[in-house]
């Protein structure tokens, strides 16, 4: 835990935001190329129509600024009684500055408002900052699918609130 970090604005997303954040998605998985699968990368990497589409129904997604720019993005979904934390990114401009660990941190937070038992997230075992991410918040490894998505093997965590 680094002591001097500026503190990002966390907000829920508007419908004017959509084009930015399939920007800031297209941005933070191109370094997971050659190391992902082409596929995983695709369907991580959503058109600004699928982002309006969230918007429009289903899903909060929140994002986060640093000195007025967007920084990061994360989704929340309220699966029968649990929340789905999913579609996290930092700009790679922003990373290791604390925004993925506020925006973490808002997630659980507004599970806890929303009143649920469980929160999930799923995250691929080769990305390890991500379930190391997840672990120093509370979350616990829960399964573990094969070859779940395009070929990746899939770890499935999840925080009792
Ligand atoms: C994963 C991601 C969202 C992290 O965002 P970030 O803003 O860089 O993360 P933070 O600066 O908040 O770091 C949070 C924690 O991650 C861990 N971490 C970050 N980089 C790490 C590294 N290289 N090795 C190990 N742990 C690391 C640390 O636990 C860190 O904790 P700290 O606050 O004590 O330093 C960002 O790297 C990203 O957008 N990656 C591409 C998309 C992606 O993988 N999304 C997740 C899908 S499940």
């Amino acid at each position: 835990m680094r002591l001097f970090r500026a503190q990002p604005r966390i907000a829920l997303a508007g419908a004017e935001e959509a084009a930015a954040i399939a920007g800031l998605y297209s941005r933070a998985w191109d370094r997971h190329r050659g190391r992902l699968d082409e596929r995983l990368i695709a369907d991580q990497t959503p058109a600004a129509e699928e982002v309006s589409a969230w918007l429009n129904g289903g899903f909060e997604v929140f994002t986060a600024s640093l000195e007025g720019a967007l920084a990061g993005v994360v989704r929340c979904s309220f699966p029968t009684g649990t929340c789905m934390v999913d579609r996290m990114a930092v700009d790679p401009d922003r990373h290791n500055a604390g925004v993925g660990r506020a925006m973490a941190e808002h997630a659980i937070a507004r599970a806890r408002r929303a009143g649920v038992t469980k929160v999930w997230v799923q995250a691929t075992p080769k990305l390890e900052d991500v379930v190391q991410l997840y672990r120093s918040l509370g979350f616990r490894e829960s399964g573990h699918l094969r070859a779940h998505y395009w070929g990746e093997d899939v770890t499935l965590m999840e925080l009792p609130l």
